[in-house]
């Protein structure tokens, strides 16, 4: 029993805490196998830019220095890059510190968020640390049900999280389910579109959420420098917005909250188009090997979509929960020919996965 219970904060007892995976040593050990790959949190399987690397060693003197707090060079760059005045963004440690800076800046106790069931673990976390009432839109084929979300506006709902590519199924929210929802909702109401997984997108009818921040003031876009950057251990995500939201924003960001390598690394990694060419390429790859294996149906129990598979065996994840693909898999793998039968050990349980057949494809599934 905790000794503190009786002075904490009462909301804070319906928050499920993160649970993130175990270290590859550990789960090396556990397992007794080797050369795992860590698919669950979708880091980059390149590692970081060298650019970046070779930023931040000319830097590594300067950390007993602040961190410039309003990320000057950072700001100036992404401005010129994405073609955004400057003051239209917005800084944090990892886009998952904005995402709980918006909580707190627009949700009062009680009123609603709403998010997508099978969605990114975040949202009911940052939701219930402002007493927020979390609303779930149920998934309709692993997708956001646009209209479920719809349904379930009431003059209650003050912040919705779209996730696009969505984490951890990779579907798409199409321009026209967008628009769609934009249309149908408040003004009043603060529109995150989550695009952690932007670079990636392929599908012609992915909305890029910046072309709609004139149309739609009360929208956020929210990217990220650890996914394609391959920079999550920096911490280091970006949101653009309207200068006015970013202003209010502004009031409850810890100063400092992002740090000095970041900063410098993230700039360095943004001139690097090679880096970016190589890792769409890996994962295109990595989604073809996929795809082809029938895994693409079986969403429950991995998150595999935006990593490459390059070594064997390999380790899935499923919402914490490790996942230890059989060899024999990837026997099949590295010959280009695919069982009928994949078999996953997933908490000492094994599952059998049908092979998937393009006649199954239901046109309702779209990816990205
Ligand atoms: C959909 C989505 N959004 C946001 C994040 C957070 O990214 P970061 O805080 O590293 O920028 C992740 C990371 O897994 C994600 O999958």
């Amino acid at each position: 029993m905790n000794k503190f219970i009786n002075i904490a904060k009462k909301s804070i007892f319906n928050i499920t805490p993160y649970v993130p995976g175990k270290p590859i040593e550990e789960v090396e050990r556990e397992y007794k196998i080797k050369n795992i790959i860590k698919l669950a949190s979708n880091e980059n399987p390149l590692g970081p830019s060298k650019l970046a690397i070779n930023a931040m060693k000319k830097k590594l003197k300067d950390v007993n220095l602040y961190p410039d707090s309003s990320v000057y060079y950072l700001r100036n760059a992404l401005s010129k890059y994405l073609k955004i005045p400057e003051n239209m963004l917005m800084f944090g440690n990892g886009s998952n510190e904005i995402e709980q800076l918006i909580a707190e800046a627009f949700v009062n106790p009680g009123e609603e968020v709403l998010f997508s069931e099978l969605s990114f673990v975040v949202y009911p976390i940052v939701t219930e640390n402002v007493s927020g009432k979390a609303v779930i839109v149920p998934h309709r084929n692993f997708r956001h049900d646009i209209d479920g979300f719809i349904d379930r506006l009431s003059n209650k709902t003050k912040l919705v999280f779209l996730c696009n590519p969505n984490n951890p199924t990779g579907t798409i929210i199409t321009k026209n389910e967008f628009k769609k929802f934009m249309s149908a909702v408040n003004s009043r109401t603060i529109v995150v579109l989550d695009e952690a997984y932007f670079e990636y997108a392929r599908c012609k009818d992915y909305p890029d959420g910046i072309r709609y921040l004139k149309e739609y003031p009360n929208l956020i876009v929210l990217r990220t420098f650890s996914k394609i950057y391959g920079l999550a251990g920096l911490r280091i995500g970006y949101g653009i917005a309207d200068k006015d939201i970013v202003n209010l924003i502004d009031r409850v960001r810890p100063p400092f909250n992002v740090n000095l390598l970041a900063q410098i690394a993230a700039v360095a990694a943004l001139k690097d188009k090679t880096h970016m060419k190589n890792t769409i390429g890996i994962n295109n790859a990595g989604k073809k090997f996929l795809y082809a294996a029938g895994i693409r149906f079986q969403q429950h129990l991995y998150r595999p979509l935006f990593n490459a598979v390059r070594k064997t065996p390999c380790f899935f994840e499923g919402h914490g929960k490790p996942v230890h693909v059989k060899t024999r898999v990837f026997f099949f793998c590295r010959f280009h020919k695919f069982p009928d039968i994949f078999r996953f050990q997933y908490e000492k349980q094994v599952y059998r996965i049908p092979r998937f057949r393009p006649a199954e494809k239901s046109k309702e599934f779209i990816h990205n």
